[in-house]
């Protein structure tokens, strides 16, 4: 039997991407058609890191499955301190029909991934979103249709998970992807490696700028997120404090100008008004963010649905 994980966006073809969006459209227009976690199976839902939309999202959609979400707090768990990433994955693995997982390093997951025997799912580490990526791309399939040939601009830290899946999703659904972000922050070499391999594949592109108006220029969508990632608290002052070098970056209804005049303003939140975003761009029509938050939910069943059918 083969396991399948969603320890990054390309851990699905662009085949699969595009399957799971279908699916998870499906789900919204009908929540409890899908009830492949009958039992109900419980499913593992590990949180190293802070969260609200993500236990949430897992916990109401592993139920609507018709499975049972167990929370796990991260800190009580000690995973890799009080018992190691393999022993955990295992026990896990014992009763839980898949492993949900929020953490620091790529390559924790990775570990837990090899273990299991269940699919474990990156619910955000240090690397990568995916999960966000996968609603942002169903949020933006609402809003403008399809996906293919669309651009999407992304700015802020480059370096940031939710730029590296952005790179990775964006390039699999044959988007245009364009990171704009101040020289140092540029996005890892082996992920933009990769994501422009997927885009030369898909038909895409991808294109990485320290010019945050060149970046949105005419992009259908025009996405942000925090400059001070989960883990780089001690960051703050640096990446936002006055002499920020992401300034220029920030989301403000000027910088959303040069966009398309129907652009769509993405933000995964926790949003930080005055920051990286405008409260008058993301409370404005072109916002999106309450889909987003609201397609967690539908995108991530219809991921677990695909990984416990592919894995079966
Ligand atoms: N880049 C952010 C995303 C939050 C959902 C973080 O890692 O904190």
């Amino acid at each position: 039997m083969t396991v399948r994980h969603f320890l990054r966006d390309d851990d699905l073809s662009a085949e699969e991407q595009a399957e799971v969006l279908r699916r998870a459209g499906a789900l919204k227009a009908a929540p409890y058609s899908d009830r492949c976690l009958e039992g109900p199976r419980a499913v593992a839902i590990l949180f190293d890191k802070p969260t609200l939309r993500t236990q949430l999202s897992f916990s109401a959609g592993v139920a609507a499955l018709g499975g049972h979400p167990v929370v796990v707090d991260g800190r009580l768990a000690g995973v890799g301190t009080r018992e190691s990433v393999p022993d955990t994955a295992r026990v896990l693995g014992r009763q839980a029909a898949a492993i949900v997982w929020r953490t620091f390093e790529q390559a924790r997951i990775e570990e837990m991934a090899r273990y299991a025997g269940v699919p474990v799912v990156n619910a955000l580490t240090d690397e990568f979103h995916p999960c966000q990526v996968l609603a942002d791309l169903l949020t933006v399939t609402e809003r403008k249709g399809s996906l293919p040939g669309l651009t999407l601009a992304y700015v802020g830290d480059g370096a940031n998970n939710m730029a590296h899946s952005y790179l990775l999703g964006g390039a699999l659904a044959a988007l245009h992807v364009r990171v704009g972000t101040p020289a140092g922050h540029e996005p890892g070499t082996a992920v933009l490696q990769r994501a422009r391999e997927l885009a030369d594949a898909q038909g895409g592109s991808v294109a990485v700028t320290d010019d945050p108006v060149a970046a949105v220029r005419g992009a259908d969508v025009v996405a942000t997120d925090t400059w001070v990632s989960m883990g780089q608290e001690g960051e703050k002052d640096t990446k936002a404090g006055a002499g920020s070098p992401f300034r220029p970056f920030a989301l403000t209804r000027s910088l959303l100008a040069g966009a398309a005049p129907d652009a769509v303003a993405l933000h995964c939140l926790p949003a930080y008004r005055g920051l990286e975003i405008d409260d008058e761009v993301i409370e404005g029509p072109q916002a999106a963010v309450w889909d987003e938050a609201e397609n967690r939910l539908h995108a991530q069943k219809a991921l677990l649905s695909f990984l416990l059918e592919a894995s079966a």
